[in-house]
């Protein structure tokens, strides 16, 4: 597969590191210096499904695909208002495909597992074209008034139109059952039988520092293997687009591969953890700054809940 065309679309309401100071006892300086993050865009009045819709419709057009000529819809997504139908399937009507349509929880490393998927599905269905569209709204899973979450996050949609060709020269995915380190659960509707104590409504909980010390393990055994698989130098790679969920993750990562700090790109500053959507969300950015040529390898990695994680070496080319 190749990808042909990319698109992105974000919440109006940016909220910056003052702005959560007069609502939780924190501040710019402590999410500055922990995180990186200064501002992120937060779902106010639109519908995830919006952004999901305009972020696909922006990766189609740049694509110059007609949409009747894609041939599957992947939607990566954590959770949204919508149980059922799957975001997929409400994206393929409003942008005009007639296609089948699924919807996978790879939590923050959807993306790359959403790449993968279609990789494989060009080659066992001879698919033209696939739409992967990621849409996350995780400041709708944490509990407000716990600080050690809510200023992580922000919301958004990244998407790529990928059609046939040979671009993905390696990928990895894992999981590491561990529902420790980051757990989300919802009630789901009461039945006359159930037990007490079974269906709860709980926000997202996170064991920060175990998280930090699993991402930075995990991306960097990710990272080598693709390399490895693929014969690829370290030093080769144009950029190392990483999962946005801490600056200090991404640095860490950069500095035990002895890397060029150039070489990892980051939008965490006006993004926050935006989940699955971080990694395309930077890539249509830079794609459309002109900042991805014919050629350059490009490496992706991501974790999250699970625990999961992922990488792919891609060779960018139109
Ligand atoms: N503002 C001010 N103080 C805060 C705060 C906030 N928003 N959140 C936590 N603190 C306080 C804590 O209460 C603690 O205070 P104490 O020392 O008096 O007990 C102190 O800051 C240190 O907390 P700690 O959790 O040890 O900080 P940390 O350096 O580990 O940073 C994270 C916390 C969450 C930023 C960091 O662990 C992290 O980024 N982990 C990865 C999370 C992640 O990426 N998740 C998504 C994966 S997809």
């Amino acid at each position: 597969m190749k990808i042909i065309g990319t698109g992105s679309a974000v919440p109006e309401h940016i909220v910056d590191n003052n702005m959560l100071s007069q609502i939780l006892d924190t501040s710019d300086e402590w999410i500055t210096t922990r995180t990186g993050i200064q501002r992120r865009h937060i779902m106010s009045n639109e519908y995830l499904i919006d952004l999901a819709i305009e972020a696909s419709r922006n990766a189609i057009a740049m694509s110059g695909v007609n949409p009747k000529e894609i041939d599957f819809i992947i939607c990566s997504n954590v959770a949204s208002n919508y149980v059922t139908p799957a975001l997929s399937t409400i994206v393929e009507g409003a942008v005009g495909c007639e296609c089948p349509c699924i919807d996978l929880n790879g939590a923050c490393a959807g993306f790359i597992y959403a790449l993968d998927y279609a990789d494989a599905y060009f080659v066992s269905r001879g698919a033209r074209n696939i739409l992967v569209v990621c849409a996350e709204e995780p400041t709708r899973f944490v509990n407000w008034k716990q600080r050690e979450n809510c200023v992580l996050f922000g919301d958004g949609a990244g998407a790529v139109v990928l059609t046939r060709g040979n671009n993905l020269l390696a990928s990895r995915l894992r999981s590491i059952s561990n529902k420790e380190v980051i757990t989300y659960r919802r009630r789901l509707e009461r039945t006359p039988y159930e037990t007490e104590g079974v269906n709860v409504d709980e926000p997202l909980i996170m064991n920060g520092r175990e998280v930090f010390r699993m991402a930075v393990t995990a991306s960097q055994q990710d990272l080598m293997h693709v390399l490895e698989h693929a014969g690829v130098a370290p030093q080769d790679v144009k950029y190392y687009m990483l999962h946005q969920a801490n600056q200090r993750i991404i640095d860490s990562i950069q500095e035990h591969m002895h890397l060029p700090q150039k070489k990892f790109p980051s939008i965490i500053a006006e993004y926050g953890n935006t989940s699955s959507a971080s990694i395309p969300i930077m890539m249509d950015l830079m794609n459309r700054k002109g900042e991805l040529h014919d050629g350059d390898l490009i490496a992706l990695s991501a974790f999250g809940a699970g625990f999961v994680s992922a990488a792919a070496l891609l060779r960018w080319a139109k």
